[in-house]
């Protein structure tokens, strides 16, 4: 548990989309930790994101059902949030999902390139639009966190579509930075590589330690693992006031990626 008087976000109120697993849900429990005063978890996976809000603690953490490429539903999800806890003061938009077949250019599949860019791309503007608007009109200095990735800056040999959503949700992030400024809104995103979690593991179709085992091998930092907690820590950093005057910015958590 963090020391009371080291609570980086005491008293303020967070969405996290995608929070039932991963990255997400790493980022939910140190929030609470850091004595958020209410992180509403907004997933897909109902079952799942209970337990997880249940487990963190019912007086710090519920749960919402949203699926974010569902605009109204995105709406709803902030509206509500506001009407129950009174305000918004951080968006973490981190849903996201990888095509199943490999995606090259050569054998793109459309159906699945809709679906990929209808939650990574769509999904991810919706969450930035409506809490932007929350925020302008309650007045809220609030921050804005997305999830990208190494891919958001580097062209991929395999999942097109992935990269392509990537690349866009970083122009998302850079534009609405300029546009927000003025509200003292901050827009940034986290950039990880490779890590396990079950996105991954399902899509290499391997353990968490094969997996950790093949994206170790293309990083310069060596003798660590990264993991979901790394990349909380970095979205912590976003959210709260220790990133008071950063902006529009691309915060990569790859342990020195090399190659690609
Ligand atoms: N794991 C990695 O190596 C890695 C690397 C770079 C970026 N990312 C990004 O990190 C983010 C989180 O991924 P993760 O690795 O934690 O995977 P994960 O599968 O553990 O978590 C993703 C969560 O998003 C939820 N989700 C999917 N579609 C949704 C929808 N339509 N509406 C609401 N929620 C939805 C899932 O139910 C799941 O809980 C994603 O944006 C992913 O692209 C992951």
């Amino acid at each position: 548990m963090t020391d009371s008087t080291n609570k980086k976000l005491a008293g303020k109120v967070a969405i996290i989309t995608g929070g039932a697993s991963g990255i997400g849900e790493a980022t939910a429990r140190l929030f609470a930790d850091h004595g958020a005063r209410m992180v509403i978890i907004a997933d897909i996976q109902e079952q799942l994101g209970q337990q997880v809000a249940a487990s963190i603690g019912s007086h710090i953490c519920t749960y919402m059902n949203c699926d974010v490429t569902d605009d109204d539903q995105v709406k709803a999800l902030i509206q509500s949030s506001i009407e129950n806890y009174g305000q918004l003061d951080i968006m973490f938009s981190n849903a996201g999902i990888i095509s199943k077949s490999d995606q090259t250019i050569l054998d793109l599949d459309f159906p699945q390139f809709d679906q990929l860019m209808a939650v990574n791309l769509r999904g991810t503007v919706s969450c930035v639009k409506h809490a932007a608007r929350a925020m302008v009109e309650n007045r809220v200095r609030g921050s804005i966190v997305c999830t990208a990735s190494v891919a958001a800056s580097r062209g991929a040999r395999r999942r097109t579509d992935y990269a392509m959503s990537k690349h866009a949700v970083l122009g998302l992030v850079r534009s609405a930075s300029k546009q927000l400024g003025v509200h003292g809104i901050r827009v940034n995103c986290v950039s990880p590589n490779g890590l396990a979690t079950p996105m991954t593991c399902q899509a290499h179709e391997k353990s968490v330690e094969e997996v950790e085992e093949i994206y170790e091998t293309g990083r310069v930092l060596k003798g660590a693992t990264l993991r979901a907690g790394n990349i909380a820590d970095a979205v912590l950093f976003l959210a709260s006031n220790d990133s008071e005057l950063i902006t529009g910015h691309d915060l990569a958590v790859d342990g020195g990626l090399q190659g690609w």
